[in-house]
């Protein structure tokens, strides 16, 4: 991007009194790398059946390693700008890296929460995955992101559920895992099930009732290979949370051994997995929404330019 991305905001990088449970560690950042192979057909054909299109300016919330950034400049092209952001200073270092180590000239990374920043120009989507579920008030974030957009503005989310996770015939270490993942979730009041909030959600925003998609994977024998590694992963970085928590001990996940262990345990029973869900969930701003926001960002008293 030509000029550099400028903004202001507040001291305060996040809306959460919880730690953030994956934390920000190199297994947490290649964790977030991978997983957003696999679920970017999924969270492409959500953006694009939004109605993100070439020359779209995209504010990526909750960036990570960056992944969906780079989704959406590709989406947008060179005629578009993304700005990602993140509160985290580590994941805003590795994604600004990695945008420097693939070329892309249309995106910039910002330290920060977006919702209680400001910027000088609006943007035509909000979009984020796998970000809502650690706010302590989603439907606040959303209408402080809602006031960055244009006229008909759309804000886009990708978000999980585990509700319909299961095995048949039974792999007891599958489903074990995945009630040590739910039950961690829960307990740190950063649930990962968000098919029954997101309506919700997005009302308590003030927003016009969203679209939903939900797309869920299932798979049997070594296809399930990719989605059992991403398990494992999940379970590494959420160990220390697990431990805390009461949920399971190291002994009992034993992590050197627990992929081998899992891979074993699903195709010895040449089960049937039902993996996470994956949740799309967007709507457009209406006029009013727009002049709302429009009148609270007079009031703020930074300045910021982009
Ligand atoms: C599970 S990761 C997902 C990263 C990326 N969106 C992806 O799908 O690969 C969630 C990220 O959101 C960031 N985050 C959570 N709440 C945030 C907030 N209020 N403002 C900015 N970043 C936030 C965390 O620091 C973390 O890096």
């Amino acid at each position: 991007m030509g000029s550099a991305l400028k903004q202001t905001m507040s001291n305060d990088k996040g809306n959460s009194n919880q730690p953030y449970i994956l934390g920000h560690s190199d297994h947490e950042l290649n964790r977030l790398r991978a997983q957003a192979r696999f679920l970017e057909p999924d969270t492409r054909q959500f953006l694009l059946d939004a109605g993100v299109k070439r020359g779209m300016r995209i504010l990526d919330v909750g960036s990570g390693a960056g992944e969906v950034a780079f989704l959406a400049a590709e989406l947008v092209g060179e005629a578009g700008i993304v700005l990602g952001t993140d509160k985290a200073p580590a994941a805003v270092a590795a994604a600004t890296q990695a945008a420097q180590n693939r070329g892309f000239s249309n995106i910039q990374f910002l330290e920060g929460n977006p919702a209680e920043m400001t910027f000088e120009t609006r943007f035509d989507a909000v979009i984020g995955r796998y970000v809502l579920p650690f706010q302590d008030e989603p439907s606040a974030m959303l209408r402080g992101l809602a006031k960055h957009l244009d006229h008909s503005g759309l804000l886009i989310f990708h978000e999980p559920d585990w509700t319909c996770v299961r095995s048949f015939p039974p792999a007891p270490l599958y489903d074990r895992a995945c009630r040590w993942i739910s039950d961690t979730t829960q307990l740190s009041g950063q649930s990962w099930n968000f098919l029954e909030k997101a309506h919700t959600i997005f009302v308590g925003a003030d927003l016009p009732a969203p679209t939903m998609r939900m797309h869920t994977f299932i798979a049997g024998d070594f296809n399930t290979r990719e989605w059992l590694i991403a398990v494992g992963d999940i379970v590494e970085s959420l160990l220390p949370a697990m431990v805390r928590l009461g949920v399971a001990t190291v002994e009992e996940v034993n992590i050197w051994t627990f992929r081998d262990r899992l891979l074993q345990d699903v195709t010895s029973n040449r089960s049937v997995i039902v993996g996470r869900s994956e949740i799309g969930i967007w709507t457009t701003i209406g006029r009013d929404a727009t002049q709302k926001t429009a009148a609270s960002d007079c009031e703020h008293p930074d300045s910021a330019s982009l």
